[in-house]
């Protein structure tokens, strides 16, 4: 019987996120866990498209998530969460509502090279005054100070930060590292 874990990946808009969170759910996948992604930008289109991006807002966006996660938690599925979560009190707060199978990954990049990926061109707007209040540039992220695993995505590859995440889950139990191909025997 599989455990289940929350993987809460939280970073910088454009640290690389929502890039590592599908790579790893599709290498546990491979391995024939249940996984969901939990991406902020496509639940703010669904389960959270009533939400802005004040403080209160990206609170109760964060609450809904953890809420979700700790339901698939219990029921042995992997849930990864890949939102900025930028307050580190409502990450706490996420973490209480999972319990013990609750994995805080930092997806630390300094923020001039998340400036320069600038994924969806929104640092680039926000730095024009097209946008107000954007994580980073005008608006605040708390980085984490005891998450379980960091990682340095300005100086590790996207396979290198997935794989992390997928020892780090092996390291606490809730996967089985793969076992070693059996040796043919040469007759
Ligand atoms: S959170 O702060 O509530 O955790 P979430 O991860 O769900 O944020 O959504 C962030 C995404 O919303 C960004 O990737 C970006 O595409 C979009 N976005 C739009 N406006 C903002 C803003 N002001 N600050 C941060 N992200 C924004």
């Amino acid at each position: 019987m599989d455990r289940g874990v929350t993987v809460w990946f939280t970073g910088l808009p454009s640290s690389g996120k929502t890039t590592i969170a599908h790579r790893v759910e599709a290498a546990l996948k491979e391995r024939g866990h249940k996984v969901e992604v939990f991406d902020g930008d496509v639940i703010r289109k669904q389960l959270c498209s009533d939400l802005g991006f004040s403080k209160e807002d990206r609170d109760t966006n964060i609450k809904r998530i953890a809420f979700v996660c700790k339901l698939m938690t219990r029921n042995a599925v992997v849930a990864i969460a890949a939102a900025i979560s930028p307050y580190r009190e409502t990450r706490d707060y996420a973490r209480k509502e999972v319990g013990k199978d609750f994995i805080e990954v930092y997806v630390k990049c300094p923020l001039e090279v998340c400036t320069k990926r600038d994924v969806k061109g929104l640092y680039k707007k926000a730095l024009n005054g097209e946008i107000k209040g954007f994580t980073g540039v005008d608006d605040p992220y708390e980085e984490p100070l005891h998450p379980e695993l960091i990682l340095h995505t300005d100086k590790e590859t996207v396979e290198e930060s997935t794989q992390r995440v997928v020892q780090e889950l092996e390291k606490r139990g809730y996967i089985q590292a793969p076992r070693p191909m059996a040796k043919q025997s040469r007759q």
